[in-house]
């Protein structure tokens, strides 16, 4: 019992070092902290109500979401068919979602995007999202809009955590076949259609994962192509 706690106590003594080594990283040779920039999602809808409107709304009937924890959003998705892709815990199926694309032949209609928030993945598992999403359908990403350079630092570094998945949305506004919103709601749920942009974005940098918070603080409005939930409906 003496041996568990030592080691539990150990391994959160790592964790803190761990979190201040980071934070010095940071202040020296990484981004200046801005602060907030003011997000407030508290009077917004929900990512359960948003995407059972969507689904019912375009009578989808197969849904995939990638990365699902607890199921707290799987669990309450009414959809006739679901798949759910975690390597730890809920939905249907036990492995990553790259394994899962290797051996997936179905096609879907609604997919959400909420598994390893680094931007290497999540544009992996956008462009692998597209290629099976049916030709009427819609891809969704979770936590879009990251309130402080915290919130979006890769490695984790606070309980809620965005990464730096808005990096991924932004090279997708950039492609003149998607068309890319995002839903002020719900930590930024951001929206793709695929068909021809309607407001392409043009920025200098090419190399998305360069892409500095300082920049996102500036420009999230540009970048993002931010609207209110009740105008979403209207992009369908
Ligand atoms: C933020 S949680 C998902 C929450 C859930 N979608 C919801 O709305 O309640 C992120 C999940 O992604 C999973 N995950 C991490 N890496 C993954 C990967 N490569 N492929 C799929 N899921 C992954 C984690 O195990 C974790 O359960």
């Amino acid at each position: 019992m003496i041996e568990y706690f030592n080691k539990r106590l150990s391994v959160l003594k790592v964790n803190k070092i761990y979190l201040k080594l980071i934070k010095i990283y940071l202040r020296f040779f990484g981004e200046k902290n801005l602060g907030d920039i003011g997000f407030d999602f508290s009077q917004k809808p929900s990512r359960i109500k948003i995407l059972n409107k969507i689904i019912f709304s375009q009578k989808y009937s197969k849904y995939l979401e990638i990365g699902t924890f607890k199921d707290e959003l799987f669990s309450k998705i009414i959809c006739e068919k679901k798949i759910g892709v975690d390597p730890f815990s809920g939905g249907t199926h036990r492995m990553t979602s790259d394994e899962f694309f290797k051996i997936n032949q179905e096609k879907f209609d609604c997919i959400f995007i909420d598994g390893l928030h680094h931007y290497s993945q999540v544009i992996k598992d956008i462009n692998n999202s597209i290629k099976i999403l049916n030709d009427n359908g819609v891809v969704l990403i979770h936590d879009c809009l990251p309130n402080n350079l915290m919130e979006q630092q890769v490695p984790r570094m606070t309980l809620n955590w965005n990464g730096d998945v808005w990096k991924a949305f932004v090279e997708c506004r950039t492609k003149p076949n998607l068309d890319c919103y995002t839903c002020y709601a719900d930590w930024g749920i951001g929206v793709i259609f695929k068909r021809q942009n309607s407001n392409i974005l043009n920025i200098d940098e090419k190399n998305f994962k360069k892409l500095k918070f300082n920049f996102f603080f500036h420009n999230y409005k540009k970048l993002m192509n931010i609207i209110e939930f009740e105008d979403l409906f209207k992009k369908f």
